[in-house]
């Protein structure tokens, strides 16, 4: 991993350590049915550097903010070459649903997709933040965050934020759909005032595709990378305006995803169906369950595959997991996933989507009721 033998230890004394700010911090409540987002438009270049008076914990220098250039997420020629979306889930796995469904009873499964779907609903009286991270890389945060993003999106009717924090280049943007990027959380840092309202903010967001809004942490090379305090503000004075923020965090132990684990009212943890992966994950929630706030009490893990061969026994790798009290839903390898590139909901596997619903409903679950 590259980092010091004792970053675990470390990273268990800083969050020990840490008040938690964001969630103890009162937040304004949005309102029940807060308006609409507005059509996404780029903020008017005038409009863009106002140097309102700086609002308590938002950063507001004098010098005005003046508009980025939009960045290609994708050279359009390597666009082309990720060719068309495939199905998640092959030819014959879909017929051979679509026969079971005929002869099976679907009661039970309707009782069950009920009560996801109230669980994805239920009211929120201030924003709730879902922080999404692992210690390892590549094990698919992203990909996770850019799921449970649309996913509470597509069952919510107040507006969903998902936002990037990874100080490294991010792939979220690319996940999401968006073609470009302009403002990221650094720029928005010096921008937000509490008297915005809620189609100004969005005037700086990327709107995705299916709905939703997405706040990249930076323009890839050429803007400023996010550090901690950025993050702080952003997520602080965002909160506001979105009823759910999905944040797709670095690896741990960065410091940005220290401060994200700290600060969210749930947090999900990707781990790989492998036996290191899953052995790291333990060992992370292990660490949770010592911290004086509710931390492991608030986490998920999602137990990824990322390839159709994963030999590892997911009952007992779960039951290994689980013995922290942690739901662990598994995340099934999937053909569209794993082909990269913007994430189409409509060809993703069945048991892909079942995943990330439940997944989004036992993070919300956290979120709102676990103290
Ligand atoms: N369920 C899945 N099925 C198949 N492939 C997957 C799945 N989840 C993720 N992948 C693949 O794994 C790779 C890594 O995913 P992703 O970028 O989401 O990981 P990450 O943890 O965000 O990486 P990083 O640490 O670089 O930010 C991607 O190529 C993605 O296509
Ligand atoms: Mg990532």
């Amino acid at each position: 991993m590259g980092h010091g033998k004792d970053w675990q230890q470390d990273v268990l004394r800083e969050l020990a350590g840490t008040p938690n700010a964001e969630t103890d911090q009162p937040a304004t409540p949005p309102a029940a049915r807060p308006e609409p987002p507005a059509e996404h438009r780029d903020p008017p270049r005038e409009s863009a550097p106002s140097t309102p008076p700086t609002p308590r914990g938002v950063r507001n220098p004098r010098a005005p903010v003046p508009t980025p250039e939009s960045v290609p997420t994708v050279d359009p020629r390597l666009a082309l070459a990720l060719g068309p979306p495939r199905h998640g889930d092959s030819v014959a796995r879909r017929t051979g649903r679509a026969l079971r469904k005929l002869t099976t009873s679907v009661g039970q499964e309707v009782a069950d997709q009920t009560r996801l779907v109230q669980e994805l609903q239920q009211p929120v009286t201030t924003g709730r933040v879902v922080a999404v991270t692992s210690i390892r890389g590549g094990v698919g945060k992203t990909t996770m965050s850019a799921l449970l993003g649309r996913v509470f999106n597509h069952y919510r009717h107040d507006p969903v934020l998902t936002l990037e924090a990874d100080a490294a280049l991010g792939t979220l943007p690319v996940r999401m759909g968006a073609e470009s990027v302009r403002w990221s959380c650094s720029d928005l840092a010096h921008i937000l005032t509490p008297d915005m309202r809620l189609t100004d903010i969005t005037g700086y967001l990327v709107p995705v595709v299916d709905g939703g809004w997405l706040l990249p942490a930076s323009r890839g090379r050429v803007g400023a990378p996010l550090d901690m305090r950025t993050y702080r503000t952003v997520t602080l004075a965002l909160r506001r305006y979105f009823a759910v923020t999905v944040v797709d965090c670095e690896t741990l132990p960065g410091e940005v995803a220290r401060t994200a684990m700290d600060t969210a009212h749930a947090r999900v943890v990707v781990a790989p169906m492998t036996a290191e992966g899953v052995n790291g994950t333990r060992v992370v929630l292990d660490w949770l369950a010592r911290l004086p706030h509710s931390a492991l009490a608030t986490a998920v893990v999602a137990l990824t595959a990322h390839s159709p061969d994963a030999t590892l026994d997911l009952e007992a790798a779960s039951a290994h997991l689980r013995e922290t009290g942690v739901p662990v839903v598994a995340l099934p390898y999937d053909r569209h996933l794993a082909q990269g590139g913007p994430i189409h909901t409509a060809v993703l596997g069945r048991a892909t989507r079942d995943a990330a619903i439940r997944l989004a409903a036992e993070a919300l679950h956290r979120a709102v009721r676990v103290r």
